[in-house]
C-alpha cells in the first residue's frame, strides 16, 4: 500500500511540474499567434515591387529596404518583377505558399488581379496595395491603398504650363505639345494622361501632336523622343511621364541640335534629385512631384493592423510641383 501511494504522489508531483513549466515558458508564436519557425517574431513582409525602371522606383525600393528591417520588427521577402505582370503573380503566389503575415504590391497595371488576390485572400494574408492602383469590382480584394494622385499631377502639369506660357508672353501662340507616356495600363500613366487630357480644352491653342509610350524608362523615352523629332519639326513643349524618360528626351534633343529647356519646354513627373540637376543645369523646365518613400507608410498600416485597429483604405500623399526657378534652392532639402 505504501509503495502504491509513492508512486501516485510521484505521478502527481510530475504533471504538477510539467502544467507550471508550461505556463512560464515562452510562447511557441508572436502575439496573435502563426507558428511561423524560426521567423516566429517578427513580422513578414513580401514586397511584389514592379521593377527597377526609374530613379523613382530605386527610391522607392529603397524605402522599402530601410524600413522593413529585423531591428523595427520585420522580416522583408522582396521581389523585382522587371515591369512584367507574370513576375508579380508568380511572386504572390510565392508569398502566399511562405505564409508571409502581409503582402505588399506595387502593381504594374491596373487589371488583371482578382485571381491571385482571391487566392490572398482565402489564405487569410492582408494585401496592402502601393504606389499604383488596380481595377476590381471587390474592393475587399485589398485592404489598404496608398500612392500619389495620378490624375491631379497631370492638372498640376497644365497649370504649371499654363502659368509658365503666360510668363514667357506666349500664352497666345499655338504650342506644339508632344507627350511620352509611362507603361500603358499602369494607373501612373492612366493618371497622367487623363489629368493633362481633361485641362486641354482649357486651352484650345494647345495642339498635343502625339503620345506613345517610352515604358518608363531613359533609354526607350531616348528612342521615342528622336522618332517624335524627326516627324515634327515644330515642337514646343514635351511632356514626359517621369523624369527618367524626359532625360532621355533631352539627350534625343541634344543630339538633333536643339537646346532643351529654351527651344523646347520639358516637363517630367518624380520630382527626383537628378530632375534637379537638368533643372539647374537648365535641360529642363519643371517636375511634378510623386513621392516614392512609401516603406514607412506601409509600415504605419501594418502596425494599427497588428493592433487591431481599423485603416483607412485610401492613402494619399501630398506633393508639390517644382519648376526650374527654385531648383537651386531646394536641391539639397530633397530626400530622393
Ligand atoms: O508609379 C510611379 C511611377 O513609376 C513613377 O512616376 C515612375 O518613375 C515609376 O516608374
Amino acid at each position: 500500500m505504501k509503495g502504491k501511494k509513492k508512486i501516485i504522489s510521484l505521478l502527481l508531483m510530475s504533471i504538477l511540474t510539467l502544467v507550471l513549466w508550461g505556463c512560464t515558458s515562452e510562447p511557441a508564436s508572436k502575439p496573435g499567434g502563426d507558428g511561423k519557425g524560426k521567423d516566429n517574431d517578427l513580422i513578414v513582409v513580401g514586397y511584389a515591387q514592379v521593377g527597377a525602371e526609374s530613379d523613382w522606383r530605386t527610391a522607392n525600393t529603397v524605402s522599402f529596404q530601410e524600413t522593413f528591417v529585423e531591428e523595427n520588427g520585420y522580416k522583408l521577402i522582396f521581389d523585382d518583377a522587371q515591369q512584367k505582370q507574370e513576375n508579380q503573380i508568380k511572386a504572390i503566389r510565392n508569398f502566399i505558399q511562405q505564409d508571409v503575415d502581409y503582402i505588399v504590391l506595387a502593381p504594374v497595371v491596373e487589371t488583371g488581379w482578382e485571381t491571385v488576390l482571391e487566392e490572398a485572400k482565402e489564405a487569410g494574408i492582408p494585401v496592402i496595395l502601393s504606389d499604383r492602383m488596380i481595377d476590381v469590382s471587390d474592393d475587399s480584394l485589398y485592404t489598404a491603398w496608398v500612392g500619389g494622385n495620378f490624375v491631379k499631377e497631370g492638372h498640376d502639369c497644365v497649370d504649371w504650363l499654363a502659368g509658365y506660357l503666360e510668363e514667357l508672353g506666349r500664352a497666345d501662340e499655338e504650342i506644339n505639345i508632344v507627350t511620352l507616356q509611362g507603361t500603358i495600363g499602369s494607373s501612373a500613366q492612366v493618371g497622367r494622361t487623363k489629368g493633362v487630357e481633361e485641362k486641354l480644352p482649357e486651352h484650345p491653342n494647345w495642339n498635343m501632336l502625339d503620345k506613345q509610350t517610352g515604358e518608363f524608362t531613359q533609354s526607350k523615352g531616348q528612342e521615342v523622343m528622336e522618332s517624335f523629332l524627326k516627324s515634327y519639326d515644330d515642337i514646343d513643349v514635351v511632356i514626359a511621364e517621369n523624369d527618367n524618360m524626359a532625360f532621355g528626351a533631352i539627350d534625343a534633343i541634344k543630339a538633333a541640335g536643339k537646346d532643351p529647356g529654351e527651344d523646347i519646354i520639358i516637363i517630367g513627373f518624380d520630382a527626383v534629385k537628378a530632375a534637379f540637376e537638368a533643372m539647374i543645369a537648365g535641360d529642363m523646365n519643371c517636375s511634378v512631384e510623386c513621392n516614392p518613400l512609401h516603406g514607412p507608410r506601409v509600415a504605419e498600416i501594418i502596425q494599427k493592423l497588428e493592433k487591431g485597429e481599423e485603416v483607412e483604405k485610401t492613402w494619399y500623399v501630398d506633393e508639390g510641383v517644382f519648376p526650374a526657378s527654385e531648383a537651386a534652392k531646394l536641391i539639397d532639402s530633397r530626400p530622393y
